[in-house]
């Protein structure tokens, strides 16, 4: 049934069918396959796209040095902020990747409402301060009594993001429309949010909750959330701790911490420059990809996405395996509680899978230290899929997790 929905909606949506074909067939044994050349080398992640003409090639590496680059306090680092550089949490694989680095956010429930506690400094904490600066010591934030809810989230990889962030928005429409219309029970959500950048209403596809719907507002929300630095897009500093008077405090630098925003555009190049990860089919995986359609995975962590039409060939239409929708999906449980930008509080994105052979600890706080366990946390929306995989026989579960490991 799975595999038939996915066939369908891959066709209907993009015309591209091909990896999906080359799956096998539901309900028969998979006939034998011909021989195979080897597969490509694996291109090191943490690399620019190889199709970058020199120009673009030239703000890659721009933004390369902007990503790694350390901050002092004298550039605007904190009062308060989780760590001093952006590579030093987006790490494992190559520069760009994701890491077991987890933030917190926290909240309560007043009334029925999700209530972020931005007096005492919510939604997300800043772990760190700057330390004595004249009478003042900045410490970093810490979880105050008063919040019911906590949550984790680790730090996600950014490798391929350019191709999410050429998906033209009413792609991701059409999409949850059609899983409406063929699936409701697992439909997915388009979450609209307001792009500080372009100043445009968009669809959020980026971060847990789709908060964000361009690599420059991330980035904007990045430096001011993670590091404290502020720019003329996001010029307002966080409140240690919720204190807003104490920003107050002579000696720390004069807001914008950047003159520019050019060092937001720096970074969103250097991300939307970056090579995806690359999958390593063999034989020995095709059986689990055919599991991972046929069990209704695919429904969701759509294997095959598209760009639109782009003046750049390195975006221009380019066919891309990141297995999400980018959607939000009501996950029940899994859910982690944080309502933000529109997604609600059991609702997450649903988590690319491309590059998970980088991935060592799973789902969105980490939990899960293996693919099994993090396959049967699913719940809500996705818990349908979760307990086909549980009632699949070992040798079959074995398979899909083999497959997974080759993405
Ligand atoms: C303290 C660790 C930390 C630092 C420093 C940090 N990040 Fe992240 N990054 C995270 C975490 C955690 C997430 C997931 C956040 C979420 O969705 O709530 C994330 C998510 C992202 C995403 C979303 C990726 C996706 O899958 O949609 C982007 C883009 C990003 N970071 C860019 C940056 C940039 C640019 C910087 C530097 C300005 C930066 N990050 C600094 C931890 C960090
Ligand atoms: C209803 C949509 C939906 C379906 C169906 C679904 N997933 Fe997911 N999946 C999600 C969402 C949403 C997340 C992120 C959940 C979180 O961490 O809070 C996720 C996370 C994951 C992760 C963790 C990835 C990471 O980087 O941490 C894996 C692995 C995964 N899914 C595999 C599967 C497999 C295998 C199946 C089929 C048995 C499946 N999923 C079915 C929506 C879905």
């Amino acid at each position: 049934m799975s595999r038939k929905l996915l066939t369908v909606s891959c066709c209907a949506l993009f015309v591209v069918c091909l990896t999906v074909q080359s799956h096998g067939q539901a309900g028969r044994p998979p006939a034998p396959q011909p021989p195979q050349p080897p597969p490509p080398p694996l291109g090191r992640l943490g690399t620019p796209l190889p199709t970058l003409n020199k120009a673009e090639l030239a703000r890659f590496n721009a933004g390369l040095s902007v990503f790694n680059e350390v901050h002092d306090v004298a550039a605007g680092l904190g009062p308060v902020f989780n760590d001093n550089a952006c590579a030093a949490c987006h790490t494992d694989g190559g520069i760009g990747g994701g890491s077991p680095r987890l933030v917190t956010r926290f909240g309560r429930v007043v009334d029925g409402q999700f209530d972020a506690m931005t007096e005492f400094g919510g939604s997300l904490i800043q772990v760190k301060g700057i330390g004595k600066l004249g009478t003042t010591t900045f410490v970093g934030e810490v979880v105050p009594k008063q919040a019911t809810i906590v949550a984790q989230r680790r730090t996600t990889p950014l490798f391929g993001l350019g191709f999410v962030d050429n998906i033209p928005d009413t792609i991701f429409h059409q999409i949850a429309d059609h899983q409406m219309l063929v699936n409701p029970t697992i439909a997915g959500r388009v979450n609209v949010v307001f792009d500080t950048v372009s100043g445009q209403q968009r669809v959020g596809r980026f971060g847990w909750k789709c908060q964000q719907a361009t690599l420059h507002s991330f980035a904007g929300d990045a430096y001011l959330n993670e590091m404290g630095i502020t720019t003329p897009l996001f010029p307002a500093e966080n409140c240690p701790q919720g204190n807003c008077a104490l920003l107050n405090t002579r000696g720390l630098p004069p807001e914008p911490n950047e003159p520019d925003n050019n060092d937001l555009f720096a970074l969103a190049d250097f991300m939307a420059f970056l090579a995806p990860p690359q999958a390593r089919p063999n034989q020995q995986t095709a059986a689990g990809a055919t599991i991972f359609a046929q069990i209704g995975c695919a429904d969701c962590h759509l294997p095959i996405l598209q760009t639109g039409p782009n003046t750049s060939a390195a975006f221009n239409q380019v066919v891309f395996t990141p297995y999400s929708d980018f959607l939000l999906h009501d996950m029940g449980t899994l859910g982690d509680g944080i309502v933000q930008s529109g997604a609600g509080a059991r609702e997450m994105r649903t988590a690319p899978l491309w590059g998970l052979s980088q991935v060592t600890r799973y789902l969105h706080d980490g939990r899960a230290t293996n693919l099994p366990d993090a396959i049967t946390a699913h719940d809500g929306q996705g818990r349908a899929a979760a307990k086909r995989f549980s009632g699949l026989a070992k040798p079959q579960r074995d398979q899909l997790v083999l497959f997974l490991n080759s993405l």
